[in-house]
């Protein structure tokens, strides 16, 4: 008997810590299944993805610069998705329909409720930044009901389009959008998720917002402590996390949507810490 096949789609792809996430999930859960990494060319990922479930596979997940795409390119959303305006995982039903789901957000705050046990109900939360990654994470934050919700950006408008498209979900969280100089005040939590330390840079916030009493969680992950982990830290930060909960926590809904079981995240976690 074959495996079913799974994979992540990427560009560039090589450096994913997806493949082995999955096989670690697979062997812990015993389920028989491949996955592998795709390198989609830059003008054709959709005929990558039609050519994958062509010949059988099974579900995909979908990561620079194609979530745009993923969500696009689908014949059916998740609500969670729609709102997202990306798909970070894809799978096909029955009548061979294509679904795009985004696992992102709720990755991100399992992380942070549940890992890291940090209650985000009722509290003061800054977001850094207002891009695809912040709009992927936006609906689940607010789902947990934040006292108050600020976004602040480089370009203010991008914020306050967030902050225009969230309204609905907002509920009884004071929701606006600022810039980065006009961030004042200490925070319970401020999540980064501006690509700003790709380019070396830090976004321009003043360092009264965070304290001892601040959790500071940045969406990105490398190998040592992030750019803005680090400024985070010579500042007084009390707590500081960075993404790779986020990355093995949004991998186990992926394949709890694919197979209908629920890795245990925090052996493999553990795995990824080693090397
Ligand atoms: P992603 O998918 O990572 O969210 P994106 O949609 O291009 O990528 O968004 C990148 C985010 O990082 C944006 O909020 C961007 O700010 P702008 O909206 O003003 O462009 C932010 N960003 C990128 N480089 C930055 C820098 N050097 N300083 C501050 N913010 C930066």
């Amino acid at each position: 008997m074959h495996n079913d096949l799974y994979a992540v789609v990427g560009n560039p792809i090589s450096h994913s810590k997806s493949p082995r996430i999955h096989s670690l999930f697979a062997a812990q859960t015993g389920q028989a299944m491949e996955y592998t990494a795709i390198q989609a060319p830059l003008e054709d990922f959709a005929a990558t993805v039609r050519d994958f479930f062509a010949k059988g596979g099974q579900g995909l997940n979908v990561t620079v610069p194609f979530k745009e795409q993923a969500w696009d390119m689908a014949d059916r959303r998740s609500e969670r998705a729609e709102k997202a305006g990306a798909s970070n995982t894809l799978y096909q039903e029955a009548d061979g329909g294509l679904v795009a789901d985004n696992t992102d957000g709720i990755g991100l705050v399992t992380d942070l409720t549940v890992n890291a046990g940090v209650s985000l109900t009722g509290k003061r939360i800054l977001v850094l930044g207002a891009g695809g990654a912040v709009r992927g994470v936006l609906g689940p934050i607010l789902a947990v009901q934040p006292g108050e919700l600020v976004i602040a950006n480089r370009t203010v408008a991008k914020a306050g389009a967030l902050v225009e498209l969230f309204a609905d979900e907002a509920g009884d969280t004071r929701l606006s959008a600022t810039g980065f100089s006009d961030v004042a005040g200490a925070f319970d939590v401020v999540i980064n998720g501006t690509s700003a330390s790709l380019q070396g840079d830090l976004p321009p916030v003043s360092t009264d917002i965070v304290t001892p009493d601040t959790v500071v969680y940045d969406m990105m992950y490398s190998p040592g402590m992030t750019t803005f982990n680090q400024w985070a830290s010579e500042n007084g930060a009390g707590r500081i996390l960075d993404g790779l909960g986020m990355l093995v926590e949004q991998a186990a809904e992926s394949f709890r949507l694919w197979r209908g079981v629920r890795p245990r995240t925090a052996p493999v976690m553990e795995e990824l810490r080693k090397h």
